[in-house]
């Protein structure tokens, strides 16, 4: 099955090309417009996203289709970002999705933004499969689930404020780093000292929550008394991303400790972050445990994930009518929340 993905929830216009055999699922083409009118803005601005989703998405799609060397006419399905993201910039991905499914009488569906992040290992690796901890880290979200099983979701865990990539971002910009500055961050702390500035671990100890609101704030302080930024600049990085990942991991290993799961996926921008890999391999010995994690370009928003989780779902005999509607808020389908369970 050849399913040709959408993704617009953000700032990212992206069209991929899969082929699925049942587990299999492969990439053939992927294109990635990022959109650059927001940078001087130091944030994603919404209505500039949507115009821009407009004018990208059909020179998109012919690139992503041109590189997997086929045509509208030999694709099977198409599978497209429905929520949760930006109303505006969803919109112009569902429509263009659902106007071509029509016209094209191709089979549709809807996909979660963040079942997506979950898929985009398997595009990599077909003996990514449940059961499986998951850390899905992105800049909008921090959850800790369990998957028994792919369309069963069971959250664990998740931030009580800020998301963790939301947390890079800011202690980015208070660093005085371009928006989004977590692979700046991920660069500077490789030079830095972690011992000069050891910043809180928040609620490390309990549960499988975070906050990560504390810890921005320990950095703006640490910032505030510096008397020299650009000497402390990377130690400051460092300290906040040894607390950061820290928390993830522990939460995160914690989570597969309780669920006895010998296989985590971190997936989410956040995951692009290969000193939070190295640490999450580092508590999971090799031997006992596997850390899956896509490449980069997999990791931040991407069409491929997208239709990797679609075609799961098209494969299954899922459908979506022309009734499909972008959602700003979405809760994961098959999610069910630990209260829930032991309740
Ligand atoms: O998943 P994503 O592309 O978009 C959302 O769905 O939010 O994640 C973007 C987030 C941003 O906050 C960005 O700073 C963060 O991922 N990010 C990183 C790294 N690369 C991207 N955070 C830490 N280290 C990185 N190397
Ligand atoms: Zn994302």
């Amino acid at each position: 099955m050849r399913v040709l993905g959408i993704e617009t929830s953000c700032d990212e216009t992206s069209a991929a090309v899969v082929e699925r055999d049942n587990n299999s699922v492969r990439l053939r083409g992927l294109t990635i417009w990022s959109q650059d009118v927001h940078r001087i803005f130091g944030g994603v601005v919404p209505e500039l996203a949507s115009r821009a989703h407009l004018t990208a998405i059909a020179p998109v799609v012919e690139d992503a289709l041109q590189q997997a060397g086929v045509t509208l006419a030999e694709i099977d399905g198409i599978a497209v970002t429905c929520g949760p993201g930006l109303m505006g910039a969803l919109l112009v991905g569902v429509a263009w999705a659902k106007t071509v499914a029509w016209r094209e009488r191709l089979p549709l569906i809807g996909v979660h933004h963040l079942e997506g992040h979950l898929f985009a290992p398997t595009l990599e690796m077909d003996d990514v499969t449940p059961p499986f901890t998951a850390l899905l880290v992105s800049g909008g979200h921090t959850l800790v689930l369990d998957v028994p099983t792919w369309g069963e979701y069971q959250l664990l865990g998740q931030t009580r404020d800020d998301a963790a990539g939301e947390a890079f971002d800011k202690v980015g910009s208070l660093l005085g780093l371009e928006y989004p500055a977590g692979a700046a961050i991920e660069k500077l702390a490789a030079t830095g000292n972690g011992k000069r500035f050891p910043f809180p671990r928040p609620l490390i100890k309990e549960g499988l929550d975070f906050s990560f609101s504390g810890l921005k704030t320990a950095v703006l302080r640490a910032v505030q008394k510096s008397d020299n930024l650009d000497r402390d600049r990377a130690d400051i990085a460092r300290g906040f991303q040894d607390a950061a990942i820290d928390v993830l991991v522990t939460k995160t290993i914690r989570a597969a400790d309780e669920f006895d799961r010998s296989l985590i996926v971190i997936g989410g921008g956040v995951a692009c972050n290969k000193a939070l890999a190295d640490a999450m391999v580092a508590a999971a010995p090799p031997a006992r445990r596997r850390v899956a994690v896509a490449s980069p370009r997999l990791n931040t928003d991407n069409a491929a994930m997208i239709a990797a989780a679609g075609s799961w779902r098209l494969m299954r005999g899922e459908r979506d009518g022309n009734d499909l509607e972008a959602r700003d808020a979405l809760p994961l389908p098959g999610l069910i929340r630990s209260s829930e369970v032991s309740a």
